[in-house]
């Protein structure tokens, strides 16, 4: 393995996540510390309450990163870090961390995008996993998190023709609300999966919003639908409509599944049709919600039946990591980008303009 050895940093959300990166391609170490258990309490984030939370954890993180990796700071070529799209006080915790560190250690700063993180995690190898193909050009990508949803075509590195974006809540956004109502807790999207593979009936139907031919996505009309199911699931069992009082465990297993039958329909039907095209080589998942099994397995076995390889980074390589930052850092980096001290948080940056 060749190619620049990168101290990725991502702290735009609620992960404190630094990465030993060689090559964008083979991790060296990666460490996670997540605030879930922080946020659980209000059912969602509080952004001050998560800056604080990388201030205090970003050090240890760091330290637990050199000791994972076995190299130091003699091998780093450049520092990458998380610039935007994100919390303005998550990201600036961030951000000033790898100035300072640039700045001692007389290293490169890279700045990069998050979104564009969570397409170059297909790109990532484990410490000890076997070498294999790279996703080839072009490629089709969907990046489903809590902030955003969208499918991209990629002709070659670090260029992306939108394709479709939602036009209102993200997906993971959608699983978050939905989990709420079920009283399942914060983040909704690993219990609500949990809760559906549970499901022995499978009649509860969500709408799905198809937006015509569009590879764009909507889905407050369909948590709106959820609201509405659930409140009236909860009248017929004669209990409060508060997600304080849950349901039986049977219907709540039954909604989650029809719930998430319906994104994943969705999300699955728009990313293959948008495949095909363009002629897509490969399919590209990323993104918190493509830790989702039940998309994983339906856009696998789709893409499968029509002779297209699918690269899904594991679930914890989906979900918010240093790695995938020092992923796309190593790209940026071999493009000649450099990052000034002024670097500044963008927390509304985006992918790419419409094409
Ligand atoms: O990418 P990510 O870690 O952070 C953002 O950049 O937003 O994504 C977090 C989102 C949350 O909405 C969470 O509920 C969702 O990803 N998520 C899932 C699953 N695991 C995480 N959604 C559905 N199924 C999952 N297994
Ligand atoms: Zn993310």
């Amino acid at each position: 393995m060749s190619g620049p050895l990168i101290l990725a940093i991502e702290s735009s959300c609620d992960e404190t996540g630094i990465a030993l990166v060689e090559g964008g391609r083979r991790i060296h170490s990666n460490v996670v510390a997540s605030q879930v258990a922080l946020h659980a309490p209000t059912g969602g984030i509080v952004p001050e309450v998560a800056a604080r939370a990388h201030l205090r954890w970003i050090v240890p993180v760091l330290d637990e990163a050199w000791a994972a990796a076995g190299v130091g700071w003699n091998d780093i070529d450049a520092i990458g870090v998380t610039y935007g799209p994100g919390l303005a006080g998550s990201l600036l915790v961030g951000i000033n961390f790898a100035k300072a560190l640039a700045y001692v250690r007389r290293k490169p700063l890279v700045a990069v995008n998050h979104l564009e993180g969570h397409l170059y995690a297909a790109w990532l190898l484990d410490p000890a996993e076997a070498e294999r193909p790279e996703p080839v050009f072009p490629l089709v990508a969907l990046v489903v998190s809590g902030g955003h949803t969208f499918l991209v075509e990629m002709r070659d590195h670090l260029t992306y023709r939108l394709l479709g974006q939602t036009v209102d809540d993200a997906a993971g956004e959608a699983f978050d609300k939905v989990g709420r109502l079920l009283g399942l807790g914060y983040p909704g999207g690993p219990a609500v999966m949990a809760a559906a593979a549970g499901a022995t009936r499978r009649d509860a139907v969500f709408p799905r919003a198809w937006l015509g031919d569009s590879y764009d996505f909507s889905f407050s009309g369909l948590k709106t639908a959820a609201r509405r199911i659930i409140a009236r699931a909860r009248a017929d069992e004669g209990i409060a409509d508060d997600p304080g009082a849950r349901l039986p465990d049977g219907t709540t297993a039954e909604l989650a599944h029809g719930f998430q039958a319906s994104v994943v329909d969705v999300l699955a039907t728009k990313t293959i049709r948008a495949a095909e095209a363009v002629g897509a080589r490969a399919i590209v998942l990323g993104g918190g919600v493509a830790a989702n099994r039940v998309l994983r397995e339906r856009i696998e076995a789709e893409a499968a039946s029509r002779g297209v390889p699918v690269v899904i980074p594991r679930p914890g390589l989906c979900t918010d990591n240093g790695a995938m930052i020092g992923a796309a850092a190593a790209r940026r980096f071999a493009a000649g980008e450099r990052a000034g001290y002024e670097l500044d948080a963008r927390p509304s940056l985006p992918l790419a303009m419409p094409a």
